[in-house]
Parts: C-alpha cells; structure tokens; sequence
C-alpha cells in the first residue's frame, strides 16, 4: 500500500513541479518580450520623431514627369527644372500620376503629395469655369454660331438627337478666318451655354515658353479636360503647333512635331460623343498639317469671315451698348464706312471715339468722334503685315 501511495503522492508531486516549472519559464519569456516591446516602443518613438522633423524641414515641391517600373518615379523639380529619379513604396507609387505635384525633402524622397499641376500652367492653359460670353454679345456669325452649337453644344446637351438620327457628330471642331473675327469669342459663348469649362490652350505660347515641355502640356491638358468634362477644350493658334511639317533641320520641328502627334494621339484616343469636345482656331489654315484635317480629327471646318456691313452694324450696337451717344451718331451710316474691318477692329473703334469724347470733354460721343475714330483705326491696321492671314 505504501507502494501505491508513493506511486501516487510523487506523480501528481513531480507534474505538478514540471508545470510550475513551465509557468515560471513562460512568465519569464513574458518579461522578455515586454523589455524587448519597451525598447521596440521606444524606437518607433525616436523614429517618428525623426519623421516629424523630416516634414518639417523645408520641402521642395517637383512634378512628377513619369511613373517608372520598380517602384521608381521620374520627377522635375519646379523653379530649377531639375530632373532625377526616385524610389517610393507601393502604396504612393499606385497613387502617383504624371502631372501631380509632389513635396520631396533634401535627400529627394517624396513626402507628400500636393496635388495637380495644372495650376503653375496658367500661362499656356486657361481654365475658365464659366464663360461670361453670351450669343448675344457675337455680332453676326449668325450660321457659323448655329453649325458651331450643333458640333459642340448639342452633342453635350442633347445627345439624343444624334443617337435618334443615327449620326456622329464630328469629333473636332476648327474655326479658321482673320484675327479678331470672333473665334474665341464664338468658343466661349458655346462653352457657357452648353454649362462646360472653357479651357484654352495656345499654341503660340506653348512653342515659345515651354521648349521640350509641349508634349507633356497637351497630355495635361486632355487630362485636366477629362477630370472637369464637361469640357471644351479649345486650342487657339494651333498653327503653331499643327503646321505642314518641315524638313529644315531646325531644333524646333522636332520638337514641335512630338507636340503635333501628341495631339494627334490624343484626339484619336475620344469618342464623338464624349463630354470632352475639341474646338481649334486658325488664321493660317493654308499651313495646317494634313493629318489634323483627316476625318476623326477636326473634320468640321468653319470659317468665320470679315463682317458685312449688317453684321458690322451689330457689332458696333454691341460695342456701344454702355456708352452715352449723342442724338446725331449713325450707327448705320459708321458701318457702311467701316468697311473691311474686322470685330476687334470695330471694338477698337468704339472705344477711340470714346476716347475722343473723353478728351473734348463732352458728356457723349458723336458722330465726328467715331469718323475720326475710323480714321484713327484704319491707319494704325494698314501698317505693313499687320493683317497676314488668308
Ligand atoms: N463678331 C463679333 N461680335 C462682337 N465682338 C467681336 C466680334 N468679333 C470680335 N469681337 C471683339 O473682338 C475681340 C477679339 O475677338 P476674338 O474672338 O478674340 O477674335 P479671334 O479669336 O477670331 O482672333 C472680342 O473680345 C470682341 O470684343
Ligand atoms: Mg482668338
């Protein structure tokens, strides 16, 4: 029996140790882990500390031009045009986009992003919310207007009329005639009515100011286009950038060129009836490149003449609408006079016969201001090549 008790007593005894013993040993993994969790902690503190500092010290702000493979971001610097590139981790690299501003520390990592770019392209690229022009300040151009609001205006407000009939409407729009005939006038006005952002680029400016960069702004530009659709994107002068291709070597027509098919590719990648319409404008349509005038491109052409004398009569109410005038103006008789002139022309003409008030002193403009006003006008346009244009 003593046997059996001894059996008994010491099993359950020496488990009972075994387990104590293993308790004690847990209880002392426990205490290592919290020292080595402490020490981690205290880590992570000093660490974020040292991240906070790191976004406080300045920042420079670059664009990113591209996102590369392997997590690698192609990015210019603003102000020195700087070019490097960078790693970032995953997560930022799936959110970062050509055209998107970025804030990088002076070891060059990305920080943070800001946002768009678009905002330091003002210059080149006019975004207007909403046009204050209105149909009613065009002053003839009445046919011009209408085929104009059918390819632009009707596709975005009305687009079942198309779908009914079973027709596309074009997919770009050109508006070609002399300067100051009202094609940007005529853009705005339509870009109101149709409740779309106005968005202009011009393609002087883009060849002149942005050397190496014209690519880039017209790609910005679709995509500013898409993010605010519905939009008109208008692209005046695009002569500048849309011209006959030329062999002569010079370092511009290269890179003018990759502007040119970058536009091409870019008109090529919409519908016809997407909320993103595409007007340009011209006054050397003799210079285009063909390929801008193939079908898918800007297959409607509208040219936007001089005024008649019935258009330049309305022009002229237009201009004077605000203005006092004396009982012996006659509008009818000043257009019939104001002959071969355009609507920027006859603006100016209303504003020097202003003028002219202003200086006698008089409290209305009369009818000899506004002849001395043509007068005035017509010299200062006849000065030589100030009218080039087909
Ligand atoms: N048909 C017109 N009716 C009223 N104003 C006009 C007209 N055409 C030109 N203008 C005046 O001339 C200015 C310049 O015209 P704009 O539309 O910029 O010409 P374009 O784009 O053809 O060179 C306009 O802001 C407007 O004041
Ligand atoms: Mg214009």
């Amino acid at each position: 029996m003593s046997d059996m008790d001894e059996t008994i007593g010491s099993t359950p005894g020496s488990e009972h140790d075994m387990l104590t013993l293993q308790i004690q040993d847990l209880k002392a993994q426990i205490l290592d882990y919290k020292l080595k969790n402490e020490l981690l902690e205290k880590e992570l503190q000093q660490l974020r500390k040292e991240n906070g500092q790191l976004k406080r010290v300045p920042l420079f702000v670059a664009a990113v031009v591209d996102v590369l493979e392997n997590g690698e971001v192609y990015l210019r610097q603003q102000g020195n045009n700087q070019e490097y590139v960078t790693v970032v981790n995953e997560k930022l690299h799936r959110t970062l986009k050509p055209g998107m501003k970025v804030a990088v520390n002076n070891t060059l990592s990305i920080v943070k992003t800001i946002g768009n770019i678009f905002d330091a392209r003002v210059r080149v690229m006019e975004l207007d919310e909403q046009p204050s022009v209105t149909f009613e300040q065009v002053g003839g151009l009445k046919e011009e207007i209408e085929e104009v609001r059918e390819a632009v205006e009707y596709p975005l407000t009305k687009p079942e009329i198309y779908e009914r009939v079973g027709v596309e409407p074009p997919k770009g729009i050109l508006l070609y005639g002399p300067p100051g005939t009202g094609k940007t006038l005529i853009a705005k006005a339509v870009a109101r009515q149709s409740q779309a952002r106005f968005i202009r680029m011009s393609g002087s400016e883009l060849v002149h100011k942005y050397i190496g960069e014209g690519a880039q702004l017209v790609r910005e530009l679709f995509i500013l286009a898409r993010e605010r659709a519905p939009a008109i994107v208008f692209i005046d002068e695009i002569d500048a950038i849309g011209s006959m291709r030329t062999n002569d070597g010079t370092s511009g027509s290269a890179e003018v060129q990759r502007t040119l098919m970058q536009l091409l590719a870019e008109m090529d990648g919409f519908g016809n009836r997407g909320n993103v319409r595409i007007m340009a404008a011209t006054n050397r349509i003799d210079m285009l490149d063909p390929a801008l005038l193939r079908p898918g491109r800007f297959d409607r052409i509208i040219g936007v003449p001089l005024p008649d004398t019935g258009a330049r009569l309305e022009i002229l109410k237009i201009h004077t609408a605000k203005m006092s005038l004396s009982g012996n103006v006659d509008l009818t008789g000043i257009a019939e006079l104001a002959g071969n002139t355009t609507g920027a022309e006859l603006q100016a003409i209303c504003r020097e016969a202003g003028m002219m008030a202003i200086r006698r002193d008089a409290d209305a403009v009369d009818q000899e201001d506004f002849l001395a006003a043509i007068t005035k006008v017509k010299r200062e346009v006849a000065a030589p090549d100030s009218r080039m244009y087909t």
